[in-house]
């Protein structure tokens, strides 16, 4: 493997863990330079390091470190063309067990963060595919959650809703402003990273859950990291060089029930 991403610059959100670090493992092998991003500079920078990447501390919800790793990203990449928004929070609860501090943190990490990097990066991102006759391309980490609700988790339900629908919006707007830069949604079921830890059942450790909720995907096993960084490689990669607006599932057939 290799090539697919060959010349493009990359900056990933919550880089130092899950689907961002196996993400960024694979745009590097891929042939991007890529700039990890994550709010937690230890365990990020550990994993720029062992990529041989940059990195830079960046809290999603936060203007100015968007402006800081925007700058960053054009400084140590040279340009930009492409953002993956990943970085997000998963917490549970039904609408009424749900605190008002809880709905704004899941809405700002999840929704906030995802506005603020789409509006932070495309100057650059605009600027550098114009520059290099290049072509960009934004992916949002939406969830299968954003399509498909369930009674415990109201708050990631509606953020992660309204992330899907505001790619769409994106993309539209970079459609109409050029049409070298995309936008595109990814929506995940139950995949093997620490945001499982959520689901924690008493009594059950971490096999049991990942079985327990394995059952309640057709293919009947829950996802691997790679199941989405491989999507994330092609949406970004000028194979999808048509495919803006649109929104990729990757649920083990949850949402063909
Ligand atoms: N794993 C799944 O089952 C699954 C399913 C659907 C969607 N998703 C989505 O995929 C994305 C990645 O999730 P993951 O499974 O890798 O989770 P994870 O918990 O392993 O990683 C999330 C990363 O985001 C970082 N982060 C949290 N808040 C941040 C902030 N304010 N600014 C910057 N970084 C921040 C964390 O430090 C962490 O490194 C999330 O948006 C999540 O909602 C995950």
């Amino acid at each position: 493997m290799g090539g697919r991403l060959e010349g493009k610059r990359a900056l990933v959100t919550g880089a130092a863990s899950g689907l961002g670090r196996r993400i960024a493992e694979r745009f590097t092998q891929e042939g991007a330079r890529v700039l990890l991003t994550d709010i937690d500079a230890r365990a990020g920078a550990a994993a720029a390091g062992a990529l041989g990447q940059p990195f830079a501390r960046l809290d999603v919800t936060a203007e100015a470190d968007w402006a800081g790793a925007v700058a960053m990203a054009e400084q140590a990449l040279g340009g930009l063309e492409i953002l993956v928004n990943n970085a997000g929070v998963g917490p549970g609860g039904t609408v009424e067990d749900t605190s008002l501090e809880t709905w704004r943190f899941c809405h700002a990490v999840n929704l906030d963060g995802t506005f603020l990097g789409c509006r932070a990066a495309l100057p650059l991102m605009r600027a550098t595919t114009a520059r290099d006759g290049t072509l960009g391309a934004i992916l949002n980490l939406s969830s299968i959650a954003g399509v498909i609700a369930s009674a415990n988790m109201a708050a990631y339900n509606s953020a992660k809703a309204a992330v899907r629908h505001l790619t769409k919006s994106v993309a539209l707007h970079c459609a109409r402003a050029g049409g070298r830069i995309r936008a595109n949604s990814l929506h995940p079921a139950f995949i093997d990273t620490p945001i499982l830890d959520n689901f924690r059942v008493p009594g059950l450790d971490r096999a049991g859950l990942l079985e327990k909720l394995g059952r309640q995907i057709p293919l009947g096993h829950v996802g691997e990291p790679d199941d989405v960084a491989f999507a994330a490689v092609y949406l970004c990669s000028d194979e999808a060089k048509f495919v803006t607006g649109a929104e990729l599932f990757i649920d083990g057939g949850i949402s063909a029930q």
